[in-house]
Formats: structure tokens, sequence, C-alpha cells
């Protein structure tokens, strides 16, 4: 009885975890994570096993001298394990729904006793992100961008924390001049002195802003251009009268009455509307 004590209680000092929390091993789907256990092949006489989260062994091994007669299901020894030294080092044959939770080495006949627990994580893929803004952003203003995104990553208490990349026109932001991000995160970017962009530099595809023409003659479009970011919508008007809602005027064959002052505007309307205009003159030229 009491040789069976020191027994126990031996090893429970080698095969307990001592409060210590479960390894974390985060792997994405489909492929091979190999569960590790450098165990002390000073140890005689125990059979170590390996069992997934449904406490199915997939892995088991005798130590006596040696550690010897290693089995697998669904598992092979990584190239870094080595039987015979106590690295067992255990690849999953795969990694799929269903794998991820609590994967325990220990020794049958001592089950209460753990040797070593792995909490297995699957990773998931960033749910898409959002982005929403502290204020509506207004030209030489401060406004905080905040992106969120969930992970579906499994199970829960990973404590993996997201981080984001912003990119401007596709190139990856860092801090400095007129942006700040969140350190280590970049969760949010604060931009300082927002400034706008367009309608700027508003032309025409014409040569020149004006054009003469007889009576009956087809007059040629003239597309109207800016530069906006992002882009702005036309509109063209004459006087007080709406033309068209497109960027190109096109009045077809001329009359007397088309004779006047085109105005185009290019509107931009994110948050704040801002516009810039453009006259286009048509004289029209009586036939006698
Ligand atoms: C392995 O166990 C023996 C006792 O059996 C102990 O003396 C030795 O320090 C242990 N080695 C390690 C690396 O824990
Ligand atoms: C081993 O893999 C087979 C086929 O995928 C599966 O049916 C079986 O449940 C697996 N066994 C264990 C213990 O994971
Ligand atoms: C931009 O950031 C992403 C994500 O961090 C990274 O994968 C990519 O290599 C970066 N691109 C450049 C050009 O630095
Ligand atoms: C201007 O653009 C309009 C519409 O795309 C086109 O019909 C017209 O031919 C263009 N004019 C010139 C001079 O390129
Ligand atoms: C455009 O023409 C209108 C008259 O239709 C005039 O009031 C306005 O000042 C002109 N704009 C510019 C920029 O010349």
């Amino acid at each position: 009885m009491f040789v069976n004590y020191i027994f126990v209680s031996e090893l429970f000092m080698f095969f307990t975890v001592n409060g210590q929390a479960c390894e974390k091993l985060v792997s994405l789907p489909a492929t091979q994570p190999v569960l590790r256990y450098d165990f002390n092949y000073t140890i005689q006489d125990v059979i170590i096993e390996l069992v997934n989260p449904n406490n199915n062994p997939i892995f088991r091994v005798s130590c006596f001298e040696t550690c010897s007669s290693a089995e697998y299901l669904n598992s092979t020894l990584a190239s870094t394990g080595d039987i015979t030294t106590g690295k067992f080092h255990i690849k999953l044959d795969s990694f799929g729904d269903g794998q991820q939770g609590n994967y325990r080495f220990r020794a049958p006949g001592w089950e209460k006793v753990v040797s070593k627990c792995i909490n297995l994580y699957m990773l998931g893929t960033p749910s898409p992100s959002t982005i929403s803004a502290n204020s509506e952003p207004y030209e030489g203003g401060t406004v905080k961008l905040t992106c969120h995104s969930i992970s579906t990553t499994d199970p829960p208490g990973h404590d993996l924390v997201m981080s984001y990349t912003w990119t401007k026109d596709g190139t990856n932001l860092t801090s400095g001049g007129r942006f700040i991000l969140l350190p280590n995160t970049a969760a949010t970017l604060t931009l300082n002195d927002v400034q706008r962009n367009g309608p700027d530099n508003i032309a025409f595809n014409s040569t020149g802003v004006s054009l003469a023409l007889s009576d009956g003659d087809r007059f040629s479009p003239v597309a109207c251009l800016a530069d906006c970011k992002p882009s702005c919508t036309f509109r063209w008007t004459k006087g007080q009268i709406y033309v068209t809602s497109s960027a190109v005027l096109d009045i077809g064959i001329v009359g007397s009455d088309d004779q006047g002052i085109y105005t185009c505007t290019g509107t931009h309307s994110i948050y704040t509307t801002y516009t810039n205009t453009k006259n286009y003159s048509v004289i029209v030229l009586c036939k006698l």
C-alpha cells in the first residue's frame, strides 16, 4: 500500500501539468499540425498515448528501458520526432472540422494524471471587414476610422488578436505624416488634416471652350472631365434649364434655339458636396 502511494505521487509529479494552462497550437484547416511532447524517457514502465478531443487514442507507445512499439492512427511521427529518445512529435494526417479541440498525452491507468495537454485551434478566415468613422470627415479636420472583422477561429479562447492592414490606392499605409495607425493591431486609422480630392481641373475633351456652327449642323459631343476621387457625377445646364445628367453634352442637329452658354457641373458628394463648374459656349450662325 505504501509502495503504491509512493508510485502514485511520483507519477503525479512527473505527469501533471501542475496547474499550467494547456499549450496552444493554431493551425489552418487542411494542414498537418504536429502535437509535440518531449517525454522524460528515464521514467520507465509506462505506456503513453495521445488522445484526440473525442478521447480516442491516435498514438500509443511503450516505454521500458527505451520507448518502442509505437502505434499510430490517422497520424505519423513528424520529422523532428524520435520515439527512442521520447520526442513524441505526432503529425496528424489531416486537419478538418471536428478535429479541433483538446488533445492530451497521457499514461493509461492514470487517467486523472495528465502528461501534457494541447489545445488545437482551427484558424478561421476573418469575416469581411467593415469600416466606421467616428465623425463625418470635413476638409482640414481629423477623422478616426475603425476596421472591424470577426475571426471564426475555433474553439474560442485562443487569445489571438486580429490585426489589420490599411491601404490607400493599393499601397499599404504606415504611421507617419497625416496618418496614425493604432500600434500593433492597426485597428484604427486616424487621418489628420483631411483633404478632399476634387472636383479639380474641370475641362472638356474639345479644343477650346466655345464652338460656332451653322443652323442645321451636327454638333460634336463634348465630354466634361475633372480630377475627382472618388469619381464625380456631372450634369449640364443652360442657364436655369436642365440639359442632361451625363458628362457628355450632345445637342444633335443645332437650331438657333440651341445658342447659349452651357455649364458643366462636376459633383463629388461623400459626406459633403463639392462642386465645380465650367462654361461652354455654343454660337449658332443663321443661314441666310
Ligand atoms: C527525468 O527524470 C529523472 C528522474 O527519473 C530526473 O532526474 C531528470 O532530471 C528528468 N529530466 C528532465 C529533463 O526533466
Ligand atoms: C481515423 O480516420 C478515419 C477516416 O477519416 C475516421 O473514420 C476515424 O474516425 C479516425 N479515427 C480517429 C481515432 O480519429
Ligand atoms: C501589405 O500588407 C499585407 C498584409 O500585412 C502584406 O501581406 C503585404 O505583403 C503588404 N504589401 C507590401 C507591398 O508591403
Ligand atoms: C469627346 O467625348 C465624346 C463622348 O465620349 C465623344 O463623342 C467625342 O468624340 C469626344 N471629342 C473629342 C474631340 O475627342
Ligand atoms: C458661366 O455662365 C454663366 C451664365 O450662364 C455665368 O453666370 C457664370 O459666371 C459663368 N461662369 C464662369 C466660370 O465663367
